[in-house]
């Protein structure tokens, strides 16, 4: 019982573990399979900027298409997987590193992933497209400036932020760093919705395409 008191402590080392990657069908059978290619499409910004509302409208935008996508999003992720993380700099360098590990999963499977987290760094995006492999992640910034962020304040966090009842609070007590090099920007309180996914259909379709 030991082991089981600290979770943190790997139950095996590397030298126990004997991989069947050999033996498992490749990538490119379950691609085949679908009809597809798997591919990552990683939103970044700020809370309320719009991430996971591009990601649901994209979502339904493929699978009308006969496309197989999986959001992953702080709902899923932060109530499960990731309960025991926090906002501090080291839970949220932990939050990205586990969901790029379980995105790779999905992508390896040959599905669109779609992953929406504010993801507030250079150094966490990077290790997050180094654990997929960089030609299957596409970076979206979502630059929504803070202001309007701030304005939709949907969750009412802002507000609680500028209280200071919620510390590191991302844009307003810690920071965010812009991508420096995203595949695609967009700013959703000058673009629309619809408008919006057709910009990223454009990019995306011609990636999956078998
Ligand atoms: S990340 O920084 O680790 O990538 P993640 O996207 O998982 O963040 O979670 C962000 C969401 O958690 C926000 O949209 C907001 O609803 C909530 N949240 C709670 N506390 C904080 C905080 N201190 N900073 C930012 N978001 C927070």
């Amino acid at each position: 019982m030991d082991s089981m008191q600290n979770n943190s402590q790997p139950t095996s080392s590397p030298e126990h573990v004997y991989p069947i990657f050999d033996k498992m069908l490749p990538r490119s059978a379950k691609e085949q399979f679908l009809g597809q290619k798997g591919l990552m499409v990683w939103f970044t910004g700020l809370s309320g900027s719009g991430k996971s509302t591009l990601a649901v409208a994209l979502e339904r935008e493929l699978h009308r298409r006969g496309l197989l996508c999986r959001i992953l999003d702080g709902d899923n992720i932060r109530s499960g997987i990731n309960n025991n993380l926090g906002f501090s700099a080291a839970d949220r360098e932990e939050n990205i590193r586990r969901i790029a590990e379980v995105g790779k999963l999905f992508v390896d499977t040959g599905v669109i992933t779609l992953a929406a987290f504010i993801s507030p760094n250079e150094k966490m995006r990077q290790m997050a497209a180094s654990i997929i492999g960089k030609d299957d992640f596409l970076e979206v910034y979502v630059n929504t400036p803070l202001e309007a962020c701030e304005k939709r304040d949907v969750k009412g966090l802002y507000a609680k932020a500028r209280k200071g009842e919620i510390k590191n609070f991302t844009g307003v007590s810690a920071p965010f760093e812009a991508p420096e090099n995203p595949d695609i920007t967009i700013d959703t309180s000058v673009t629309g919705l619809e408008a919006s996914v057709r910009m990223l259909l454009s990019i995306i379709l011609p990636k999956i395409k078998i």
